[in-house]
């Protein structure tokens, strides 16, 4: 069959609620046109974020029923790290509260002033660990990421030469190498095998232990199925098992690919890391056999980790992605082509050429696709990546994350439309000032006003 459909029937819904322009206008305006500060209430389709927005399996639902609350050691714990370990063969499993505790922890023990952590695109909350380390945060994408328009298939890729450069200048200061899987600030794009294996050859070479961010890792192992040469007839589990081999450790937010909406894991191979990361864990996340989560918490990341790896959910899962990119691209949207495994990420530039970059054209389309279809997007670009002592980012986007298993087809079809209506009349939105910011991660809390 042609058609790809949702590989799962609803068992519980719950309503969303329609807006008027009026109420937008206004709710719009008192949020300082920031659509972090809006309630949920009055968003439409929430496509701000697909972290910890997904709906959970009927499994998953019995799991939090069968759950142990048992302080230390509960039955919950195990059936958790045994599956993490299953998946991905590290021996160590730290379940944290979310990804960024993860980082955290990590950026503590290897983190710390005078070094330099490179990776293909550092999300914010791991750039800002990295830098709260006092640590350089370093991104080395391959420049096909910076071009919109390039097809190729694995725009997530590291700069195997920068990296390799990088490690020779600066021997003794980079402490661990980051990958990004797949690179969220760069468009949602895949990482491939191959360029994997030679990031941890480079890796070898200089002796620098290898990180993944590995949100998420099965829409990554999803893509190398599609496109990376020998690898269309492979179990994703297997090509998942590939990813994680090559490296010494990961940080995972399992409100991405754990489908769960809450959790995070913290994986390595080495014992006395290990030890030093269980000492932090318990010292601001709670006891190593739960940190910071309920037992409920871990049985819906165990079952979620494994839910994940359907082949049925993943076809269906990017292809719906890829669905709302086509839309917008048949129609003159420019988006990051190819569209992303988890979120459509529109050009700004592209969509308002009379905004600048130091005007915000992507929260200018944020504001426009709220006010026009009470639809919540993010913006990736100069709000969340500028600022004062910062070189302006390649690229001014605009995401439209897709929660997993939420939304049907003909919610993407009316975002599809908003947007398409949108773009005709682009040259309406008007670009922002930020009249208020905080001193990190201006993007959750900033106040601007239109220009
Ligand atoms: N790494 C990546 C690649 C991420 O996308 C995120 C979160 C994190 C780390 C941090 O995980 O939120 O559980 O602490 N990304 C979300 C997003 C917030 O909207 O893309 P967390």
């Amino acid at each position: 069959m042609q058609t790809i459909i949702e590989p799962f029937r609803i068992k519980s819904v719950e309503p969303i609620r329609m807006t008027t322009r009026e109420e937008r206008e206004r709710v719009v305006r008192e949020a300082g046109f920031n659509l972090f500060l809006v309630h949920a209430d009055h968003v439409l389709i929430d496509l701000l974020t697909d972290s910890g927005t997904g709906a959970m399996s009927s499994e998953q639902w019995a799991g939090v029923m069968r759950a142990d609350e048992s302080y230390a050691g509960a039955k919950s714990f195990y059936r958790f790290e045994r599956t993490l370990q299953d998946i991905t063969g590290f021996a160590h499993v730290l379940p944290t509260h979310q990804g960024r505790a993860s980082e955290r922890i990590l950026f503590e023990l290897v983190g710390g002033a005078g070094l330099i952590v490179p990776n293909n695109a550092h999300f914010d909350t791991t750039r800002a660990n990295a830098e709260h380390s006092g640590a350089e945060a370093r991104n080395l994408p391959i420049p096909e990421a910076g071009d919109p328009r390039s097809q190729h298939p694995f725009k997530g890729n590291i700069d195997v030469a920068a990296l390799e450069r990088l490690l020779e200048a600066e021997r003794g200061r980079v402490p661990i190498v980051m990958v990004t899987i797949t690179n969220n600030s760069g468009g949602g794009q895949p990482v491939s095998l191959e360029n994997l294996r030679r990031t941890r050859a480079v890796c070898d070479r200089f002796g620098v232990p290898l990180f993944l961010d590995a949100c998420r890792f099965a829409e990554n192992a999803w893509f190398i199925k599609q496109r990376e040469p020998g690898q269309g007839e492979r179990p994703v589990a297997d090509i998942v098992r590939d990813i994680f081999d090559l490296a010494d450790g990961a940080t995972i937010s399992a409100k991405k690919d754990g489908l769960v909406n809450i959790g995070g894991v913290l994986l390595m191979r080495d014992e006395g890391l290990f030890q030093r990361a269980s000492e932090s864990l318990i010292l601001t996340e709670g006891y190593v056999t739960y940190g910071g989560l309920a037992g409920r918490d871990l049985e819906a990341m165990a079952q979620g980790f494994k839910e994940v790896l359907r082949e049925d959910y993943l076809q269906y899962r990017i292809r719906s992605t890829e669905y709302l990119g086509r839309k917008l691209l048949d129609a003159g949207v420019q988006i990051v082509e190819p569209p992303g495994g988890h979120a459509v990420y529109i050009d700004a530039k592209a969509f308002c050429p009379h905004i600048p970059p130091e005007r915000f054209p992507g929260q200018a389309v944020v504001v426009g696709a709220y006010r026009h279809g009470g639809i919540r997007a993010c913006e990736i670009g100069s709000v969340m990546f500028g600022g004062a002592e910062r070189p302006a980012p390649a690229m001014e986007l605009v995401r439209l994350a897709i929660p997993r298993r939420v939304y049907t087809q003909s919610h993407i079809d009316y975002v599809a439309e908003a947007l398409i209506e949108l773009k005709a009349r682009a040259s309406e939105l008007r670009g922002l000032r930020i009249v208020r910011e905080p001193a990190a991660l201006r993007h959750f809390t900033a106040v601007f006003e239109e220009l």
